[in-house]
């Protein structure tokens, strides 16, 4: 029997991706699997479901919850939806396992396979299927497409018969996936960009895009190739130095994360009352607390002249290319499992094994687990 796709409206407010685009949706197709698409999932990337060819198009969430052997969606599923869903069917998501512990238990207690695809780990084998990479480097292109929208200033060096226009400044705080999309949209726009991480390999990364590293000497190298949480000293050590830098900047740009945790705080009310005026912060971490103590979440907010921007879910607003990676990233993880139709995991895969969330009504995520059930 051919497996049953499905893929789903998102319905969480905002949110305009859609896990599967026509293209790949045929992709799958022609690999023997039953697509069937929702009315409507695509609409918020401007897609008819008279693009989804290959695909039967459903009318109602609840049938196409019923049906789904697997299920792909963008957004992590509500209770109400995941008890929709057959007992013993897939779910591959951004599933936020850290965030609500009442929906990882749904999952559990539906007897659900689900896959939290922010949990692959960060292996080279995994680049192709790394959602958290595609999506982040749609949020710092648009970042600054944000930054320069709102900033009351040029980007370019401009020489004009009015005068001559100073480049902006541009600082890049964190240098992740995100931070070095940003760094090069910024320098396309022709901005000064320099930046700055914990993580002392990003130097180089830093200055192959032709930005200026900045050196504070504070190093905090953690596991799995990620930044780990600074001490207070560090922290105390980190503010100091970039201090002045701020202090310096046009706009201020902040990627910084830490996974599972809230984000780092680096940017304190006292640095922003030393900034210029005019000059503006773009917050990318405003949805996990924010690298600005006066970030607010979706809010553009002014403080001594200084404007603080916080947008959430920005990969949602560039939803054509973000669905489209988003979409390839869940072909290169399921295809090499299906063959005729059918689905069939090799759950010694170091990638199958490590996202998988739920299973045969257990959670298998050790860290979720302990947080949801306790040690
Ligand atoms: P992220 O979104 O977790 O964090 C963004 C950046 O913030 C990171 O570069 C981190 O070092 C930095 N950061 C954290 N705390 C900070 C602080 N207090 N001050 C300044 N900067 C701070 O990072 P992302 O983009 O998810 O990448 C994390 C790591 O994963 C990197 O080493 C990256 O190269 C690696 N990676 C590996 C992939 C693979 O092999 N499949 C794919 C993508 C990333």
């Amino acid at each position: 029997m051919p497996v049953a796709l499905a893929v789903p409206k998102e319905v969480v407010a905002g949110e305009r991706r859609v896990a599967l685009v026509p293209d790949v949706a045929r992709k799958f197709a022609d690999l023997g699997v039953d697509v069937l698409v929702e009315k409507d999932a695509g609409k918020g990337c401007l897609i008819p479901d008279s693009a989804y060819e290959s695909a039967r198009i459903v009318g109602a969430a609840g049938e196409l919850f019923g049906q789904a052997d697997v299920l792909v969606c963008v957004q992590p599923l509500s209770v109400e939806q995941i008890r929709q869903l057959k007992k013993g069917s897939i779910v591959l998501g951004l599933l936020a396992p850290y965030s609500d512990p009442e929906r990882v238990k749904a999952l559990r207690d539906g007897g659900v396979t689900s896959f939290a695809l922010e949990l692959v780990p960060r292996i080279t084998r995994a680049q192709a299927v790394d959602v958290l990479s595609s999506q982040a480097s749609v949020a710092g292109y648009k970042a600054v497409l944000l930054a320069a929208n709102v900033f009351g200033k040029f980007f370019p060096m401009l020489t004009t018969a009015a005068g001559t226009i100073r480049p902006a400044s541009v600082l890049v705080i964190g240098v992740g996936v995100a931070g070095l999309q940003a760094i090069a949209t910024a320098r396309r726009l022709g901005g000064m960009v320099s930046a700055y991480d914990v993580r002392p390999e990003t130097r180089e990364q830093v200055e192959s895009l032709g930005g200026k590293f900045i050196e504070l000497g504070v190093s905090a190298v953690g596991e799995g190739g990620y930044a780990r949480e600074l001490t207070d000293e560090e922290k105390q050590q980190q503010q100091d130095e970039l201090a002045a830098h701020i202090a310096k900047a046009d706009v201020v740009i902040t990627t910084a994360a830490v996974p599972g945790r809230p984000a780092p705080r680096i940017i304190t009310k006292a640095m922003v009352e030393g900034m210029k005026p005019g000059s503006l912060i773009l917050d990318l971490a405003a949805e996990s607390g924010g690298n600005c103590e006066l970030t607010k979440a979706g809010e553009q907010i002014e403080h001594n002249n200084v404007i603080i921007y916080g947008p959430v879910n920005v990969p949602s607003m560039l939803p054509v290319h973000a669905s489209e990676m988003y979409a390839k990233n869940l072909l290169n993880f399921l295809s090499p499992f299906i063959e005729d139709g059918e689905l069939k995991f090799d759950w010694d895969d170091e990638i199958i094994a490590g996202s998988c969330l739920t299973r045969d009504g257990e959670i298998r995520h050790e860290a979720t687990r302990e947080s949801v059930e306790g040690a």
